[in-house]
């Protein structure tokens, strides 16, 4: 594992208050410990579940993960040290390996602590001691604490959902039809509803309902004023290029990589997207990539992608049901498919992707077009580091370029490059809480050949 380098610009934004300024719906500080609250409570809530499923041991386990995780949220809370995983699980020895890297690294006498670290680091550590407090208490240890609030996030949105699945099968039944100018048309609203759909995910709100109830595909035109970076353009050149000829004459497409945030509203925009980009011959494949274990409250796990689709089928509305058979067999016929890996939730930034996941890095440099969705992969993209916000994305990304890609990503934290002369400060003079509060979006666009 390579160690986390310093940068050439700016530092790791932490989560020290000072750095932090304000945000629309907590602060980062006071974000993680209501989480943590919120987990407690959901454990404790299914207690009798628990009982139901594995008798007396499920309520003692039940008891045991709340201990563990009432001990975590004091170390946060009073700025403990940032002490190694002991589960044992797969990954544990590369996070203490990174652990102790930072240790070296700051050289602080009192060692790593939550207050004093690089906020992407400390975030993504508390997620995974969640996960570690519930795998050490078995028979629960494949509890998925953030199941409930993906689910409800899917069901609030079930207007929103039925709008683009009606939409959806609308355009399939005439994109073989559909002249370029058309295609190119849809192409980008259905880019703009998946980028839009980012703005449901629930770690922003510590958990609280913020589904999608109008229609996204009508409130496009009064979203575009805040997509402060708009490279759809060179998307579509992206999946235009990629065509090759095939062996009937026909151009065959090539294949599109989707690196999925949040599951509800947003997962069900990125399938709707992945859709239109098969039937309409802008890709062959598509292989979404997820998380292994739940994380930051609403990311998707293979079971949420799963259950998405099963639900989608059984939905008691004609084109919501297509759309669910149809995306099924997609899956059925391997023109889809799914896959995780364990660096999607360590806390490195991508940039270390080829030392530490170079497997994963091979994987990426097969595909066209890899869709970053979301804020926390452009924090990882970009380092989480205060850059100067007219850095391009391309240094901003310091060598990690497996293949074209692009962030379609709405604002939420302190970071934000690619953008004009200016720009920052107008829009700081104007909404001081423009790089948080999920109002704004980028499509920023990069190619390891340009
Ligand atoms: O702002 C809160 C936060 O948890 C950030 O730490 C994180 O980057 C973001 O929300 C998650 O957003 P997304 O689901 O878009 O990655
Ligand atoms: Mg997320």
């Amino acid at each position: 594992m390579s160690a986390p380098d310093q940068p050439p610009q700016g530092v790791p934004v932490s989560l020290s208050a000072s750095v932090v300024g304000s945000f629309a719906y907590l602060t980062i500080r006071d974000r993680l410990p209501t989480i943590l609250t919120k987990v407690i409570d959901t454990i404790h809530r299914n207690k009798n579940t628990f009982f139901e499923e594995y008798g007396e041991v499920g309520v003692q386990a039940e008891k045991s993960a709340i201990s563990l995780l009432s001990k975590l949220r004091n170390e946060l809370q009073t700025d403990k040290p940032v002490i190694p995983l002991t589960d044992g699980l797969e990954d544990a020895e590369s996070w203490n390996q990174y652990l102790e890297r930072h240790q070296h690294l700051l050289e602080e006498e009192d060692g790593v602590s939550w207050f004093k670290s690089p906020w992407l680091y400390v975030e993504c550590y508390m997620y995974r001691r969640i996960q570690e407090a519930i795998w050490l208490n078995p028979p629960i240890n494949d509890f998925d604490v953030f199941n409930e609030g993906k689910t409800q996030s899917y069901f609030e949105s079930q207007q929103a959902i039925m709008a683009l699945c009606t939409n959806l099968r609308g355009l399939n039944k005439s994109t073989e039809e559909l002249p370029e100018n058309q295609l190119v048309e849809h192409f980008h609203k259905l880019l703009k509803v998946s980028l839009w759909g980012n703005k449901c995910d629930l770690s922003i709100s510590a958990g609280q309902e913020n589904s999608q109830k109008a229609s996204p595909l009508e409130s496009l035109a009064e979203l575009q004023p805040y997509v402060l970076v708009d490279d759809s353009d060179s998307v579509w050149l992206a999946l235009i290029s990629a065509r090759r000829p095939g062996p009937s004459g026909k151009p065959t497409p090539g294949r599109v990589d989707i690196v999925l945030d949040n599951a509800g509203f947003e997962l069900v925009t990125d399938l709707v997207l992945a859709d239109f980009l098969v039937s309409s011959g802008l890709a062959r494949e598509i292989r979404f990539h997820g998380k292994s274990i739940p994380w930051f409250v609403s990311d998707v796990t293979a079971n949420d992608f799963q259950w998405t689709i099963r639900q989608t089928m059984a939905a008691n509305h004609k084109w919501m049901s297509k759309s669910g058979v149809q995306w099924q067999s997609y899956v059925r016929e391997g023109v889809w498919s799914y896959q995780d890996h364990p660096f999607w939730t360590q806390p490195h930034e991508f940039c270390d992707m080829t030392s530490d996941a170079p497997d994963l890095y091979a994987t990426l440099q097969g595909s066209d077009l890899v869709l970053f969705k979301g804020d926390l992969n452009y924090r990882k993209l970009t380092g989480d580091r205060d850059w100067e916000p007219t850095v391009s994305f391309d240094v901003a990304l310091r060598g990690f370029g497996p293949a074209p890609l692009c962030s379609l990503r709405t604002l939420k934290a302190n970071v934000q490059v690619g953008l004009q002369a200016g720009q920052a400060e107008k829009l700081s003079a104007c909404h001081p809480d423009w790089m948080t509060s999920g109002k704004y979006a980028v499509v920023q666009y990069c190619s390891p050949n340009s």
